[in-house]
């Protein structure tokens, strides 16, 4: 690599991206809202005039792609349109037969489709239509149900046929599967028209191993010698240029990884743009999901001051008008280009991941989303955006990245306005989308007479196209994309084009009120917050939280009636110990006999009071417990990474998994337990159903998750009324004291209602064997778990309940029909993470023999770049299993 960059501009802009980003919705929008561009008179002029391109456009139904129509007929929102992405997404890597049929059968003959009699059958006969059946066969089958046609025409045949339609389908947003064939496809269209301009992608994203990763960059590579080399036109902006994805050409992109991934993406990038720079054709790079922004900002400008690439004004990136941060990143692309004096090419998209970023923030319980949630608030951004984009075309090189009838004719007029000359500023389309409308637009509206347009060009095989054919396909077939929307007859054109201003002032609520944060999605109870690793800031903390409980000396003991019991006590005490490098972090003092002895007196007292406290008054202070520990969230993170070795995104997998818990049983307490419900009665009799708590429940919990099952237990215990005497794993005592501590916060914690008794197995034995114990709650080993119901059957009087959840051996079988890639991912995280060590973890994983091989190789090249160590680094994918006998077994294994 070149001389290392300096990442000066991006400093003074990282905090004010990140700051905005984590702002409301209605904020963002409000000010998106001031800053309008367009003035009543232009809006309504825009408005008018994109409307006329829409019924030009529907005038011209010949002109349309049968794609177009297809996606608009069988949106997303149809059982048929569903059936048919899933088959576009699966249908052509699966490599036999046999598989494929079923996949088909499923997909076709299992839709509820619209209409009862025979709508599969017009699905077949529209699919023909198109071209993409083999069509008189289908057709003749046209008056009995598909299901019988899929039997009457035999499974090869239909196999066939549906395999040709779909690779008919990923064809068509394809420009070659091979740069030459592409290259071929675009001299032929700027033969036609010579303000065309191709931009070329290679295919191929998400890298999961290095092998993937370097045969991308390859492709890359060879893609920029060949554009170059046939590269036409004075200007580097008139000439075909290259799209590059930054995740295809690394296998971890990603911020805890950024120490190796950062200086080594910039070494892949920098070696790409001086081959473009050879050539002076303009390289730009995809702007991908949310959490990688920053880092791609990062890398862009580590790129961008490579000396060796200085005097090229090819760079370029791609800006997503979806996200809050869009406005911010801007001014920062201005100031880089200032600073370094090299203009930046700016490609302005709405934003391809939408609804996985949605569904990310949602499962991971973030605070907002990082995109607006209404459609039309994007298309407000869009305009916002590129008026600054176009103030600022000396340092920028606008492109315009839309389908969209009216933000392309906002945009024209803008440019107009500002008078921003056609050389200086372009539009892009997608190949395969909005070739009618640029058509229409060049030929009618005045503003864009002269405007070019660069097709983004994907270029590759079947397999690499996977996820980019998922995402055009929702694009297509969403029924809030404009694409899906103008062919819809019952959407007038006037409502197409409305300006976003218009509609936004008149909401009532900015954010969309049916997306709800993530913290409400559940509605009757809060979803566990989560933290966001790919966030630097945050990740810092999660280190300086495990570096703060690394500094405490602990010294614990049991708590016994809500005091912590004697720490000078004479009791034994005992080492907890570090499970990365076996250090000494702190000291319990064991529990000894007597002090089970006491801890079951002032249970049994305590559990009267308890027991008559309502399920709801109970289902509050659990509850509150679940808010307490969420208070203190980092901190016991921090504690996880220390005592167990948990990573960070395990341990805060399991700080919101302890939450849950809390609030998942006060809920179900209160719903399903709290109360007397009248039965039927047959006989005249009155029969009525309510529930009791069972007395003293014991509590033990295994080292793997060592808050997470361990307060599982015991909340559910408490909130049936239950008192509780507890017993963490020996290893993990300090985390299950913390735990403790946090509930005896609570407001209406009754003292002695659950005890933390700490020691070995032989206080688990003394616990369980105890006269006065009327339940066993019990995760760990299937030995143990037999123990305990052996000393529980030899006891006299009430047969006492065990619930006990053991190990066993998970299995993964995987059919040919599986994204290989989301295997990897699963089977990454089931088996390895949190050391392999879940109860449901996976151990045996059963494979297609068709897929094995591919699998197999594709498995090792992602064991190859995840690394275990020290997990206090977040660059340490994988922690240690917890101790020394823990380890000595596994290697036995
Ligand atoms: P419209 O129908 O007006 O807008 C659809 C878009 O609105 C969706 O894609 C989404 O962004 C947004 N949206 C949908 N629902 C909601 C909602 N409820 N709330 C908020 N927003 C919503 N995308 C990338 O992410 N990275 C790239 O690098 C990239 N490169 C591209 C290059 C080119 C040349 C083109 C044409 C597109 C590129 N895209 C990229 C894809 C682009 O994001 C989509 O094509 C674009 O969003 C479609 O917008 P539109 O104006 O054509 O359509
Ligand atoms: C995508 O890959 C075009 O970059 C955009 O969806």
């Amino acid at each position: 690599m070149s001389k290392q960059a300096k990442n000066n501009v991006i400093d003074k802009y990282k905090e004010i991206i990140r700051s905005v980003g984590l702002k409301d919705e209605t904020h963002t929008v409000e000010h998106l809202l001031t800053a309008y561009p367009l003035g009543d008179k232009q809006d309504q002029l825009v408005s008018q005039k994109a409307e006329e391109l829409v019924t030009a456009i529907r005038d011209e139904p010949q002109n349309r792609s049968q794609l177009e129509d297809f996606m608009q007929r069988y949106s997303l929102s149809t059982d048929e349109g569903i059936a048919l992405m899933a088959l576009a997404e699966s249908l052509l890597r699966i490599p036999d037969d046999e598989t494929a049929n079923k996949l088909i059968e499923d997909k076709i003959t299992g839709a509820q489709w619209h209409d009862e009699t025979d709508s599969a059958e017009k699905w077949l006969t529209h699919l023909s239509a198109w071209g993409l059946l083999i069509s008189d066969k289908i057709l003749s089958s046209s008056h009995s149900a598909f299901t019988k046609a899929f039997k009457r025409l035999g499974e090869p045949v239909i196999r066939e046929a549906m395999v040709y339609s779909m690779r008919l389908m990923g064809r068509h947003f394809v420009t070659g599967r091979t740069i030459k064939e592409a290259l071929g496809t675009a001299a032929s269209a700027v033969k036609k028209n010579n303000r065309l301009r191709y931009s070329f992608d290679m295919l191929g994203e998400g890298a999961r191993s290095w092998a993937m990763a370097d045969r991308y960059l390859q492709d890359y590579h060879d893609a920029i010698d060949a554009i170059g080399q046939s590269a036409s036109g004075d200007d580097i902006n008139q000439r075909h240029s290259i799209s590059v994805k930054l995740s295809a050409i690394h296998p971890r992109y990603s911020t805890r990884q950024r120490q190796r991934c950062l200086p080594e993406l910039i070494e892949r990038m920098t070696a790409l743009a001086e081959k473009a720079k050879s050539y002076d054709i303009a390289l730009t790079i995809d702007a991908e999901e949310a959490g990688r922004l920053l880092l791609s900002l990062e890398i862009f400008e580590g790129v961008r001051q490579q000396p060796s690439l200085k005097g090229w004004h090819g760079l370029g990136l791609a800006l997503q008008a979806y996200s809050k941060r869009c406005l911010s990143v801007l001014d920062y692309l201005i100031d880089l280009a200032q600073t370094t004096e090299h203009r930046i090419a700016v490609r302005l998209v709405k934003g391809a991941y939408w609804d996985s970023e949605i569904k990310h923030a949602q499962v991971n319980g973030f605070d907002g989303y990082p995109v607006y949630t209404r459609k039309i608030n994007t298309d407000l951004s869009y305009l916002v955006a590129a008026e600054k984009m176009l103030s600022n075309a000396q340092h920028l090189f606008p492109q315009f990245a839309t389908h969209n009838a009216h933000s392309l004719v906002a945009v024209g007029v803008l440019a107009k306005e500002k008078n921003v000359s056609s050389d200086d500023y372009e539009f892009q389309r997608l190949h395969g989308m909005g070739e009618q409308l640029y058509t229409a637009a060049v030929e009618m509206i005045d503003e864009m007479e002269s405007s070019a347009c660069r097709v983004y060009a994907p270029v590759g095989q079947h397999q690499d196209l996977l996820p980019y054919l998922v995402r055009r396909l929702l694009e297509n077939g969403a029924n809030t994309s404009f694409v899906n929307q103008i062919h819809d007859p019952s959407i007038e054109p006037k409502d197409l084009v409305t300006s976003p201003k218009t509609i936004v002032s008149g909401l009532q609520s900015l954010p969309h009120p049916y997306i709800l944060l993530p913290k409400d999605i559940y509605h009757n109870r809060l979803n566990s917050s989560g933290r966001d690793l790919e966030d630097q800031i945050i990740l810092e903390n999660m280190v300086n939280s495990y570096r703060a409980a690394k500094d405490k000396k602990y010294k614990i003991s049991s708590i016994i009636n809500s005091k912590v019991s004697d720490i000078n006590s004479k009791n034994e005490e005992k080492a907890v110990l570090n499970p990365v490098d076996q250090g000494i972090i702190g000291h319990y003092i064991v529990a000894s006999q007597s002090d089970v002895d006491e801890a079951y007196t002032h249970a049994l007292q305590a559990q009267k009071l308890w027991c008559q406290a309502s399920f709801h008054e109970r289902a509050d202070v659990v509850n509150c417990w679940g808010d307490k520990l969420e208070e203190h969230f980092d901190e016991l993170v921090g504690l996880l990474a220390l005592e167990a070795g948990k990573s960070y995104d395990d341990g805060i997998a399991e700080v919101r998994e302890a939450i849950d818990f809390c609030r998942y049983y006060a809920l179900q307490a209160q719903a399903e337990l709290s109360g007397h419900k009248l039965m039927v009665g047959p006989t005249g009799e009155k029969n009525s159903l309510h529930y009791e708590p069972q007395g003293v429940f014991v509590c033990i919990s295994p080292w793997n998750f060592p808050l997470a099952i361990f307060l599982g237990q015991i909340a559910a215990a408490l909130v049936t009324g239950n008192a509780v005497l507890a017993k963490p794993a020996e290893q993990t005592p300090i985390i299950a004291h913390k735990a403790t501590e946090l509930f005896y916060e609570v407001k209406g914690s009754v003292p002695g209602i659950f005890n933390l008794l700490l020691g070995e197995g032989d206080i688990g034995a003394a616990l369980v064997s105890h006269d006065k114990c009327d339940g066993v709650v019990f995760t760990g080993s299937t030995e143990t778990a037999q123990l305990i119901h052996k000393s529980l059957a030899r006891k006299d009087g009430a047969i006492v309940p065990l619930i006990a959840e053991t190990g066993g051996q998970n299995a993964m079988i995987v059919d040919s029909s599986a994204l290989l890639e989301q295997v990897v991912d699963d089977v990454m995280n089931s088996a390895f993470y949190t050391a392999g060590q879940r109860c449901s973890a996976l151990r045996v994983l059963y494979l297609q023999d068709d897929i094995a091989d591919k699998l197999i190789e594709l498995l090792q090249g992602a064991m190859d770049c995840h690394y275990q160590g020290d997990i206090s680094d977040p660059a340490y994918d994988i922690g240690p299993v917890i101790d020394t006998e823990a380890a000595t077994m596994l290697h036995k294994h």
